[in-house]
């Protein structure tokens, strides 16, 4: 059929590829997160080039090799406060724009990751 997934909309798996290298590259550098990341980031990067395939209808690559994503339970052994995921989707728009992303699908793309990245908070702020 012609109908194509998001996947396919934004480029297919180079695009996801170079994006998600822009994004640790950033995330490494990042006061707030990169305390929280491994120090190398290829084992991280490849699950999460894995898991936005499939995030954005593209073949099943995260489920096959590590089960159902369960993302929040994943993210619990960290502290994911507001200003964490706030820097995670400022790294995340960063790289969009690095790598040119463009098109219909980016603010699409963009607005998911917002409500997963909130989803994700299972920490408060510290007072300032
Ligand atoms: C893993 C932080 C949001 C997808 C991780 C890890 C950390 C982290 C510290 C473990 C890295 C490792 O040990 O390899 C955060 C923070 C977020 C956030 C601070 C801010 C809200 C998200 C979002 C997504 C996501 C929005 C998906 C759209 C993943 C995936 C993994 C992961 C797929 C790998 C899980 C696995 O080990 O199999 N994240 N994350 N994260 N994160 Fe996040």
């Amino acid at each position: 059929n012609n109908i194509q997934s998001p996947f396919e909309l934004i480029g297919g798996e180079q695009v996801i590829h170079e994006l998600v290298d822009a994004f640790y590259s950033r995330v490494s550098r990042h006061p707030d997160l990169a305390p929280i990341f491994p120090d190398d980031l290829t084992e991280t990067a490849r699950k999460q080039k894995q898991f936005l395939t499939q995030y954005l209808g593209g073949p099943s690559l995260y489920t096959s090799e590590h089960g159902h994503p369960m993302l929040r339970a994943r993210h619990l052994p960290f502290d994911i406060t507001p200003r964490r995921a706030n820097a995670w989707l400022a790294c995340m728009e960063e790289a969009m724009d690095e790598i040119g992303l463009e098109g219909s699908y980016r603010k699409e793309f963009f607005q998911r990751l917002v409500l997963t990245a909130h989803h994700m908070v299972n920490t408060p702020d510290k007072p300032e």
